[in-house]
């Protein structure tokens, strides 16, 4: 760093979640503003930089892995600066076991401190040692950070940060902290931007957006009944919702929109009302059900996704069989399936009776199996009927011309006489996949 006119460039990788993803977002956003170019690999790059997630040991092996990886680069390079970032850091054990491994790592700063980046990285150049920090809370909500985002065509807006749930397995409320919400105007603003600029598909994100505006007195089907009157055309979808949280006013809200997506992705986690209370959930899958059944009857077409988690300490052969019924019995569209991943200071680290991983294995073998049966059957009933569809480039399947993607999030294949990337069209379904659905469009 003795150039001060040479151009510096970063490369940045985030692992986890679309918050965390939105994050990265920022941090790109700030290091563009410090007039950092971008490398799509590490080999250029004058800072690396390693926006990681804790929600599952798998993620953080992989960020081990990466980061070890990095020890010739640094050798051959002293002048590179090493940065990592994200929800592993907020985790003192954790923080503290990279940072003794890996002595050569230069910044180390957690998820609230993203919006000090440029002061961090100029005291790791002039003082030329390790830079830490991490907060554990964050009280206040720091906007008007620049954002560099992945997408002219998408965006995705943060509505609220942190969780107040503590389910048992979950180490997201002790590395995100408390539950803070944007005020609705700074939402809506945003989101007008985003719409005058083009951008046509907004998802707000949140650890659980259905406890959304407490601090101002607004709930979130309020924030999604007045971003649904933003002028223009586009559509808007949330996640993640907490089934214990999904009200009655949600649903009558969505159902009256002309904008907010036909997609609920909902994470019922099991099928096992005594798993679920282990899990501190909340709710039972009755109660699941009749959230899903109302939701159904007023959102005709409504596309349903959940998360479940098979090998929960403690999950019997029958717990698991409950889970197995009750995908049965509620038809989702898709699931994002996890085998459970104990994650140390959290209730469920403590509980007895491990799953060993073979059979966590093996459950989650048939659990695949009977989504792959089930989600299959649920795309059927769109055969004949007519979708709204975001078109976004080439086919996936490989069997129409163009791909894009419904109201209801469905992946949508299509034959049409122009590319019309970027708009929305009407398309014919005429066949369903697993993963997908086949049409033409309407003229
Ligand atoms: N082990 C496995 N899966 C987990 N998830 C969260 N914590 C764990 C864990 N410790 C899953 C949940 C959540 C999704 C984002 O990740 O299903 O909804
Ligand atoms: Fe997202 Fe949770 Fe991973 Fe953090 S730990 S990146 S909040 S999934």
């Amino acid at each position: 760093m003795t150039d001060k006119n040479k151009q510096l460039y970063a490369y940045t990788r985030t692992y986890g979640c679309r918050a965390n993803v939105a994050d990265g977002e920022r941090i790109d956003g700030i290091l563009a503003e410090m007039g950092y170019g971008f490398v799509n690999s590490p080999d250029g790059a004058d800072l690396i930089l390693l926006n990681t997630c804790a929600v599952r040991e798998s993620a953080e092996t992989r960020v081990f892995g990466n980061i070890g990886a990095l020890v010739h680069r640094k050798r051959l390079n002293p002048d590179l600066i090493v940065a990592v970032c994200g929800c592993m850091v907020q985790r003192k054990h954790t923080a503290e076991k990279l940072c003794g491994t890996f002595p050569f790592i230069d910044l180390v700063f957690g998820t609230h401190a993203i919006h000090k980046l440029p002061e961090l990285l100029s005291e790791v150049i002039s003082e030329k040692r390790r830079v830490t920090d991490i907060t554990a809370y964050a009280d206040e909500i720091v906007e008007g950070l620049p954002i560099r985002r992945g997408s002219a065509l998408k965006a995705d807006v943060p509505v609220m940060y942190g969780c107040d749930n503590f389910c048992s397995y979950c180490v997201v409320p002790y590395v995100r902290g408390r539950e803070r919400s944007r005020k609705p105007d700074d939402v809506l603003t945003e989101v007008g931007g985003l719409v005058k600029s083009g951008v046509k598909e907004i998802t707000l994100l949140g650890q659980n957006v259905n406890s959304y505006g407490k601090e101002h007195g607004v709930t979130f089907a309020e924030l999604l009944r007045e971003i649904d009157k933003t002028e223009g055309e586009f559509r808007v979808a949330y996640m993640t919702s907490h089934p214990k949280d999904f009200s009655r006013e949600l649903t009558d809200v969505i159902a009256k929109s002309g904008k907010i997506s036909r997609q609920l992705h909902l994470p019922a986690q099991s099928g096992s009302d005594r798993v679920l209370a282990l899990m501190n959930r909340g709710y039972t899958s009755g109660q699941y059900g009749e959230i899903i059944e109302r939701a159904r009857e007023k959102i005709p077409g409504l596309s349903v996704t959940t998360d479940i988690i098979v090998g929960f300490p403690g999950e019997t052969r029958e717990d698991f069989e409950q889970t197995l019924a009750f995908i049965r019995k509620i038809g989702f569209d898709s699931a994002y399936t996890f085998i459970y991943s104990k994650r140390e200071g959290t209730k469920a680290a403590e509980l007895p009776d491990r799953i060993t991983a073979e059979e966590k294995s093996v459950r989650f073998n048939e659990l695949l199996r009977v989504l792959e049966d089930t989600c299959g059957r649920a795309y059927g009933r769109f055969v004949g009927s007519t979708l709204r569809v975001l078109c976004e480039g080439k086919g996936r399947t490989g069997k129409r011309a163009y791909t894009g993607k419904s109201a209801q999030g469905v992946i949508v294949d299509f034959d049409s006489d122009r590319n019309a990337t970027g708009e929305f069209v009407n398309v014919k379904i005429d066949a369903a996949l697993k993963w997908a659905v086949l049409g033409s469009v309407q003229k």
